[in-house]
């Protein structure tokens, strides 16, 4: 029922036939459709299970074509555009009438992407309308970054996943706005805070995690694996004080003793190579035969950042010495 491919015209001709599908980006997986036809949208909230005051990302192939869904761009924000786009960046922008309601859960601002995935952007191009896409992930789980994670959470709910590979970033696209003329990040992923400091100057506001989210997506609980995962600032000190057969262990670099249960992000201890991981080890994890899994914070900065953001969310017990 769900086909896996690399058929650039399927999957224009199922999105031009209303259908959602499964499409690679550089950040993660999305479940796309057609922006501007509320009844496709509202598919994709049913299939994601996705609670409707929380709006999606509306994806096209250029900085021009924006233009069509935004009344405006704030000077800042065109400059951050220049530099990263096409790439793992997300700005939120007053919206024009053509992008309805429902997709941006009541708000005037829409949240606008050119992501940098060569048969994605192809489709775009081909294509007489931008594409919502959330993760392709049932709210609440891991997102997905290869086209087997999206066939085992969605299968036989979408007739296609376009296959690209795995994703190149791993994390989601850093989201920026404007508010009483500040710049706000309200997401770290793929383009970090430094990137994008060098750009605009520094950046005082980011205004990530909440219990009680501001703006939709900022749902303190939002990566929520099975597994109990524990976060540490002290890893070495952490598995000579724990070594018991329960104990699940994520490493990032050197690894510290002998365990049934581990995996390593990165050898080398590169942020890049962590955050490409990142996705397919909280994945992993949920098969290994333990109570609990530890794993220690990541330096903060770059894109260790932005992990340890997902680390806050995902964590049950943290454990700082
Ligand atoms: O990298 C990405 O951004 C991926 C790929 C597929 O493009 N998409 C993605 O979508 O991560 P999603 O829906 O999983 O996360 C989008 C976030 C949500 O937290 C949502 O609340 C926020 O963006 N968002 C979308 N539109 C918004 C809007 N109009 N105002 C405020 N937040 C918005
Ligand atoms: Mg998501």
């Amino acid at each position: 029922m769900t086909e896996i491919g690399k058929s650039i015209d399927k999957a224009i001709e199922y999105l031009l036939n209303d259908e959602v599908i499964g499409i690679p980006t550089e950040t993660v997986y999305g479940l796309a459709g057609n922006a501007l036809k509320p009844e496709v949208v509202v598919k994709i909230f049913e299939i994601k299970n996705r609670p409707y005051f929380n709006p999606l990302i509306v994806h096209t192939y250029s900085f021009e074509k924006s233009w069509d869904y935004v009344e405006t761009w704030d000077a800042r924000l065109i400059k951050l555009a220049e530099a990263f786009s096409p790439g793992p960046i997300t700005f939120l922008l007053p919206k024009k009438k053509i992008i309805a309601d429902l997709v941006t859960a009541g708000s005037s601002k829409v949240a606008i992407r050119i992501p940098n995935q060569a048969l994605t952007l192809e489709i775009l191009r081909n294509l007489p309308f931008p594409l919502a896409a959330p993760s392709a992930n049932p709210f609440g789980y891991v997102s997905p970054t290869t086209a087997e994670h999206v066939w085992n959470n969605l299968k036989g709910k979408i007739p296609y996943i376009l296959d690209g590979g795995p994703c190149t970033i791993g994390l989601e696209s850093t989201i920026v706005g404007v508010e009483n003329e500040l710049l706000v990040v309200y997401r770290l992923g793929g383009i970090t805070l430094e990137d994008m400091e060098k750009i605009v100057g520094k950046i005082n506001k980011v205004h990530l995690s909440s219990s009680k989210p501001q703006a939709p997506g900022m749902l303190l609980q939002h990566y929520a694996p099975q597994k109990n995962i524990w976060v540490t600032n002290d890893l070495k000190k952490f598995l000579t004080l724990h070594s018991d057969d329960n104990l699940g262990v994520i490493f990032y670099g050197e690894i510290l003793g002998s365990f049934k249960y581990f995996l390593n992000l990165s050898y080398n201890q590169s942020l890049t190579e962590a955050a490409q991981n990142f996705f397919d080890a909280l994945r992993a994890i949920e098969n290994w035969n333990v109570d609990y899994v530890v794993i220690q914070w990541f330096e903060e900065r770059g894109l260790g950042r932005a992990l340890n953001d997902k680390l806050k969310r995902a964590a049950v017990k943290i454990v700082n010495y």
